[in-house]
């Protein structure tokens, strides 16, 4: 497929930094330079607070390079399963704040002169099969005082069953705000935590002692204490961005199972979707195929200009994870989970970290509390240890070996290497890339995906190149090489 660089990379570049080479002290250290740790290392440093961030690639170089930057409080049809898992005034209040998360990006950009296509618009949830949870939605909306309402217009190209137009929403592009937030922020790129021992962070060069340090890793990269492995999953989705096709002056999403995202940026189309859970295969066919042959049905003049794909850490009840890492380190602040809605659930999370570090009240403490329990969470979390379960018993013996002259150019198999399980692919020059198909993190099966050419893992959503090297965590290492 065409050019598969993020868009929003093309569009601006974020000035490097240099890495860390000798041992300081802050203090607070902000892990990740995605939009959590920046925002969050933003609004420390704007209160005069000590703040150095580290990056282990560069700045924007995570999922956050990648997602479709629509800054909504519509966030699929969440607020129904929020307000059923807990309480209406849980859900209430979520949605409140993910209402002024969407006034604090405006305020952000106004004051800091920002140009980066911010543009308020209306969202729209849709539905092509069932009215159902698009009216439960609503009735939400109705008793929160969300500004939404039910129609059956759109500009889409296709007839809709229903459709809920949220007003005043927003989409930007991520680049240029990050990059100008930047320039308020003491940043180490290239630099890579390794480890955390109580205030210290141990990088590959130097040290970092810190009062207090924040986890924006996307997913958390200390498994002990917090398990975020029990309480998560990664789902992965696909973007296609085609030119020729008409402007959209609202962003749509669809509730539907299988459903299209769409929005525009400049003369762009995103359409975005095929979503399923990292390491598990989507669908028989490849995803951006479907995406564009979606979008030249719905416009034949379309072409296709690039298409990239992401993930996102899916928590079991709807709500972000932000706050105490663990109640046995008080210390340590994490923010995850954000259920790909990570705009506005950045800026609250950001938000809410900040305010704990500095002592102030936030009315989100409870509601994104990391270590919060729900009995409703409890069917999720234990089929989150039977997939790890069952990742690590196939890793031991259930699957099927093949040699390496079963394996056609182009595709990959799990062979025996001595004892080693060793994933090996084929190239479609005919050479040969032998890795351990064991994850690094916990030591699941990883499987191949066969569109994306890497080893992804189906436990909790680590993925590695055929050569091996880490593209996405929790997995801190590459793969070993065998040559
Ligand atoms: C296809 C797709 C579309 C999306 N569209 C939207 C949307 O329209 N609106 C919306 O609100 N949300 C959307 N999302 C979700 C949103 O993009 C993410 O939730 C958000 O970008 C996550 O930001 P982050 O800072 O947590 O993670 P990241 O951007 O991944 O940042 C984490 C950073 O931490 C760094 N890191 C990791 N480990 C270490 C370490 N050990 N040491 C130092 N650094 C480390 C990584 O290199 C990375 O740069 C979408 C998600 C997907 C998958
Ligand atoms: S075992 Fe956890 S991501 Fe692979």
């Amino acid at each position: 497929m065409s050019n598969q660089k993020p868009l929003w990379s093309t569009t601006t570049t974020i000035s490097s930094h240099d890495k860390l080479l000798s041992d300081i002290e802050c203090d607070v250290l902000v892990i990740g330079g995605g939009m959590a740790g920046i925002l969050t290392a933003y609004f420390l440093s704007q209160n005069n607070v000590n703040t150095v961030l580290v990056e282990a690639a560069s700045i924007c170089s995570g999922q956050t390079a990648k997602t479709t930057a629509k800054i909504t409080s519509q966030h699929g049809a969440c607020y129904q399963q929020i307000e059923k898992k807990f309480s209406t005034s849980v859900a209430r209040t979520y949605a409140n704040a993910t209402e002024k998360a969407i006034d604090e990006f405006d305020r952000l950009i106004f004051d800091n002169r920002i140009e980066c296509d911010f543009v308020r618009l209306p969202s729209y949830l849709y539905s092509l099969k069932s009215t159902d949870t698009i009216n439960k939605e609503f009735e939400f909306t109705r008793r929160c005082s969300i500004n939404a309402e039910l129609t059956t217009r759109t500009e889409l190209p296709f007839s809709v069953k229903l459709a809920l137009r949220y007003q005043n929403q927003a989409q930007f592009n991520p680049y240029p705000f990050i990059s100008a937030l930047c320039d308020y922020i003491s940043i180490f790129e290239n630099t890579r935590v390794k480890r955390v021992e109580g205030n210290i962070a141990f990088c590959d060069n130097a040290k970092i002692k810190a009062k207090k340090i924040v986890f924006a890793t996307h997913y958390p990269i200390v498994n002990f204490p917090g398990m975020y492995f029990t309480r998560m999953h990664q789902s992965r989705s696909y973007v296609v961005a085609v030119k020729n096709a008409p402007a959209l002056k609202s962003m749509y999403y669809c509730v539907d199972k299988g459903g299209l995202s769409f929005r525009s940026f400049r003369d762009y189309l995103l359409l975005s979707g095929c979503s399923h859970r990292t390491g598990e295969k989507c669908t028989e066919h490849d995803p951006y195929e479907h995406l564009l042959k979606q979008a030249r049905e719905f416009y034949p003049q379309a072409f296709l200009c690039n298409n990239f794909s992401a993930q996102d850490c899916m928590s079991p009840d709807h709500l972000p994870y932000a706050g105490l890492y663990a109640e046995s380190r008080p210390d340590w602040y994490v923010l995850t989970g954000f259920s790909k809605w990570g705009m506005t659930d950045s800026i609250l999370g950001a938000k809410l970290v900040s305010d704990l570090i500095l002592g102030n009240k936030n009315p989100l403490e409870k509601i994104m509390c990391p270590s919060r329990f729900n009995l409703s969470t409890v069917k999720p979390v234990l089929n989150e240890v039977g997939h790890s379960i069952k990742g690590l018993s196939k890793s031991a013996f259930r699957i099927p070996f093949y040699s390496l002259t079963d394996i056609k150019r182009g595709e990959a198999k799990i062979v025996m290497y001595g004892s080693h399980r060793c994933g090996v692919y084929r190239s479609d020059e005919g050479e040969i890339f032998a890795v351990s198909a064991s994850c690094p993190h916990l030591g699941c099966a990883l499987s191949w995906n066969a569109n994306e050419k890497s080893w992804d893992c189906p436990c909790h959503g680590s993925r590695f190149s055929y050569t091996g090297e880490l593209i996405d965590n929790p997995a801190q290492i590459s793969l070993k090489r065998y040559t």
